[in-house]
């Protein structure tokens, strides 16, 4: 689709990695290298070092966000963490409806919604992730499985500035494989097209590709039209990689 591109986000998804003094350096060096840097940095670390990392991180352009939150206000609900408890140690962004939280936790597409919900009604951004699995790319069905999870897991109240899409085929994420750029844009296009069958702002919205990026491979999937950024994982836990990702946005 054609529109006014907008600023790429890069974001760093740190899943269940890293001790405090870990987190603290990794978060150092990629605040050390950001300076000039042509796109929009997040970085989500587990949890437990979200006051380390955002302290670290504090008062520059990077952003802070949470990799899941639960779907109801604080209360009772053992281990979990609330929307408003991450907005209130500084994130800005939550990550919601992981293949690995899916897969994991069994986590269904009205539960992902209620969790973007949640987000949004902490002033938070969420990040709703969607992809298909090997088997169902096989069948043909991959366009139809990312539509149903679309439908399903964005929240009434999305919008472009409050709600990002991440297109993460599960086969692709820490295999090393990556789908070809063909099927990157057709997978955009066709959330793009579906996006713009609800929303006004359609083309607005920011749909990031994640699934084994690395600096090897990022220049051609960031240069794709529908690509307005990238969800890295394991490259995310190395600065200079995660930096030289984030290079390869220039607009
Ligand atoms: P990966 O993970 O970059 O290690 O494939 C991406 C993700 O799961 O967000």
């Amino acid at each position: 689709m054609d529109k006014t591109r907008s600023r790429r986000l890069i974001a760093g998804n740190w899943k269940m990695n890293g001790l405090r003094a870990e987190g603290l350096a990794l978060a150092r060096a990629i605040r050390a290298g950001a300076a000039g840097v042509p796109a929009d940095l997040l970085v989500c670390p587990p949890a437990t070092l979200l006051g380390t990392v955002g302290a670290a991180i504090g008062g520059s352009t990077i952003a802070l966000g949470g990799q899941d939150c639960h779907a109801a206000g604080p209360g009772a609900h053992t281990g979990d963490i609330a929307a408003a408890m991450l907005a209130d140690l500084g994130c800005r962004y939550v990550i919601v409806g992981h293949s690995e939280r899916r897969a994991d936790h069994g986590e269904s597409d009205a539960m992902v919604q209620a969790k973007a919900a949640a987000g949004l009604a902490a002033g938070l951004i969420a990040i709703v992730c969607l992809g298909e699995t090997e088997a169902e790319r096989d069948r043909g069905e991959a366009l139809a499985v990312v539509a149903r999870q679309l439908a399903g897991s964005l929240p009434v109240k999305a919008s472009a500035a409050n709600t990002v899409v991440a297109y993460e085929p599960v086969w692709a994420i820490g295999t090393g494989r990556t789908p070809s750029s063909a099927d990157i844009l057709a997978v955009h296009g066709h959330l793009r097209r579906e996006l713009a069958g609800r929303f006004s702002d359609a083309a607005g919205f920011r749909l990031l590709y994640g699934g084994s990026v690395k600096p090897g491979n990022a220049r051609e999937i960031l240069a794709l039209p529908d690509v307005d950024g990238a969800l890295v994982g394991g490259a995310s836990l190395k600065a200079e990689d995660f930096l030289a990702i984030a290079r390869f946005s220039a607009p």
